[in-house]
């Protein structure tokens, strides 16, 4: 901890040219144009370590609204309190420091293009009444399953981020696949997703091959009735076949990093063949066969019928939120061009029905999830 400290007070007064230097100016924080610039510290240039680190101290050093001790890192806010009160919120919340509110919507928003979804911040995302990652049940997980990376001082939210790497993956309304702000909690000194290529695995195309295949759903506008339409995450039209999860990020190796085993009550995923039908597993291919639809199909379009050669592969994100969602178990407002999902009466028949199947059994009487769910293998 103490050399921690040290290493951090002589980096600061280096400045940002050293240390962290390459990777930290490419960094959406270090970014000169539009990286970190705080009201009560505009004498620092923009992306200057100092609008997250105090030089001097720290060790009362509070601005309006602090909560919590002094900060272990030196941070102008304790790192981490509860769910609503986290240094990252100071200007990824209400935006009280910072000189210009920063807009994040919600995934279902940013790729799937839900504008009825109005999440804009990622604080008012951690505090949605439906259903949210828990950051304190984050935090025992890091420091349990990583102890050398994370520790009781760590912020929960550098499980999956690291605020010295972030980068943004849209620009102008520009996409670009090999920017990621993510890392992965067994990596955390590395981006996730932002290289491809047989060795990292880090998009979704490592599910391309003989017995199985990842298919980007479609973007909220696209036309099903087309061949080359809009899909995730990218929103540029393309051929269905080319959607093929090139431009994404492997968000299952991401989540499973966490998720392989159960988490408390949460039960342990498994993509494996051996898994989830969602995932490598075969469908059984009874008669029951609930109609996969479009972009699912032999053609990509709603114009014929389910490609049953093909053993699709989903990602996480397809269906679920990263940090929180109105509705349960952080399922996305948006999946597969369908937003009017309702979950009336504790029903995930609307969620899966009409997005991305025709069912013909069990629409109404019961909850597809009673007896299709993560670990069921059916
Ligand atoms: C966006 C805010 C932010 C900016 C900008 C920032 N840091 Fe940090 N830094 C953090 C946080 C948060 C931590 C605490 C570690 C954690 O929980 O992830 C930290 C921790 C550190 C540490 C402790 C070791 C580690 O990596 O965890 C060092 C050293 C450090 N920062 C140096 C720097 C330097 C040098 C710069 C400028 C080049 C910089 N930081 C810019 C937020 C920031
Ligand atoms: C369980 C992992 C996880 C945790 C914990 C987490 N995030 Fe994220 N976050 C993600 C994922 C996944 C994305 C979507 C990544 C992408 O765009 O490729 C994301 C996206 C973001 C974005 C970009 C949104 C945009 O506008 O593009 C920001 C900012 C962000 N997170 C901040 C935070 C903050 C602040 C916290 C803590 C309060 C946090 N995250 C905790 C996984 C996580
Ligand atoms: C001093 C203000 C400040 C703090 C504190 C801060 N950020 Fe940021 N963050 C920014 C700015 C500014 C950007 C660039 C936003 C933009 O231009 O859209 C950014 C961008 C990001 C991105 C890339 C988002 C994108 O648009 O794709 C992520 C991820 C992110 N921050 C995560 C974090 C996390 C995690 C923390 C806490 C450890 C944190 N930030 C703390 C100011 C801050
Ligand atoms: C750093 C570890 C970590 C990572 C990475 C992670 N999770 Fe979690 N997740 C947790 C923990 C801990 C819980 C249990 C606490 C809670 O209920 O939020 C949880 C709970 C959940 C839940 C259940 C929420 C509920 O309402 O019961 C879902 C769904 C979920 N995670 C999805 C994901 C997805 C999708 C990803 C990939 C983007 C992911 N997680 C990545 C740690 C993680
Ligand atoms: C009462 C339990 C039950 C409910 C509720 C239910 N299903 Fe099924 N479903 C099954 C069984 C059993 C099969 C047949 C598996 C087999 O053929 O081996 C099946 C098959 C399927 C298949 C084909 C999977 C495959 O491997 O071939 C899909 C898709 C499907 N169901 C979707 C749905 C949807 C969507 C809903 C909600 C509208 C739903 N199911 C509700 C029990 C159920
Ligand atoms: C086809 C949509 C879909 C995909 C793809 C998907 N999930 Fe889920 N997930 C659900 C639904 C629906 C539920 C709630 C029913 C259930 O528990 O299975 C759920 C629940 C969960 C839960 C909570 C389990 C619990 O015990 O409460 C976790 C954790 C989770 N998902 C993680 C993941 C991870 C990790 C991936 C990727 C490897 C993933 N999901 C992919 C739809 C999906």
């Amino acid at each position: 901890m103490k050399t921690k400290f040290l290493c951090l007070v002589t980096l600061l007064f280096l400045g940002s040219n050293v240390g962290y230097a390459g990777t930290y100016t490419d960094s959406a924080h270090g970014n000169s144009t539009y990286g970190v610039e705080r009201t009560t510290t505009a004498q620092y240039a923009t992306g200057h370590c100092a609008h997250c680190h105090k030089q001097h101290a720290g060790i009362d050093g509070t601005e309006s609204g602090h909560t919590g001790g002094p900060d272990n890192y030196l941070l102008f806010n304790t790192n981490h309190v509860s769910q609503t009160d986290n240094f990252c919120y100071s200007c990824h919340g209400d935006g009280t420091f910072y000189t210009n509110a920063i807009t994040n919507y919600s995934y279902s928003r940013i790729f799937g293009g839900d504008t009825g979804n109005s999440v804009d911040d990622i604080k008012e995302a951690f505090d949605l009444s439906g259903s949210t990652h828990d950051l304190a049940d984050i935090l025992i997980k890091l420091k349990t399953d990583w102890p050398s990376t994370f520790n009781d001082n760590s912020n929960p939210c550098s499980g999956c981020h690291n605020p010295h790497l972030v980068q943004k993956k849209i620009s102008s309304n520009t996409y670009s696949a090999d920017k990621s702000a993510l890392s992965r909690p067994c990596n955390h000194d590395e981006l996730w997703g932002d290289t491809d290529g047989s060795v990292d695995k880090e998009r979704m195309d490592e599910y391309l091959g003989a017995s199985e295949y990842y298919r980007a759903p479609f973007y909220v506008r696209a036309n099903s009735a087309l061949q080359i339409t809009t899909h995730e995450p990218d929103r540029i039209s393309r051929l269905y076949s080319e959607a093929n999860g090139f431009n994404l990020t492997n968000f299952v190796a991401f989540c499973l990093d966490c998720h392989s085993s159960s988490i408390g009550t949460v039960k342990a995923i498994d993509w494996s063949i051996n898994g989830d039908v969602h995932g490598k597993a075969f469908k059984s291919g009874g008669t029951d066969n609930g109609n996969r639809m479009a972009p699912y199909t032999a053609d990509g379009t709603n114009g014929t019928l389910e490609d049953t050669n093909k053993n699709f592969v989903l990602s996480c994100m397809d269906c679920h939120e990263p940090h929180g969602s109105s509705n349960p178990k952080l399922l996305r407002t948006e999946v597969n061009k369908k937003t009017d999902i309702s979950f009336s009466g504790g029903q995930f028949n609307n969620f899966c029905n009409g997005s991305c199947h025709s069912s013909t059994h069990n629409e109404s009487t019961t909850s597809c999830a009673e007896c299709h769910y993560h670990g069921n293998n059916l």
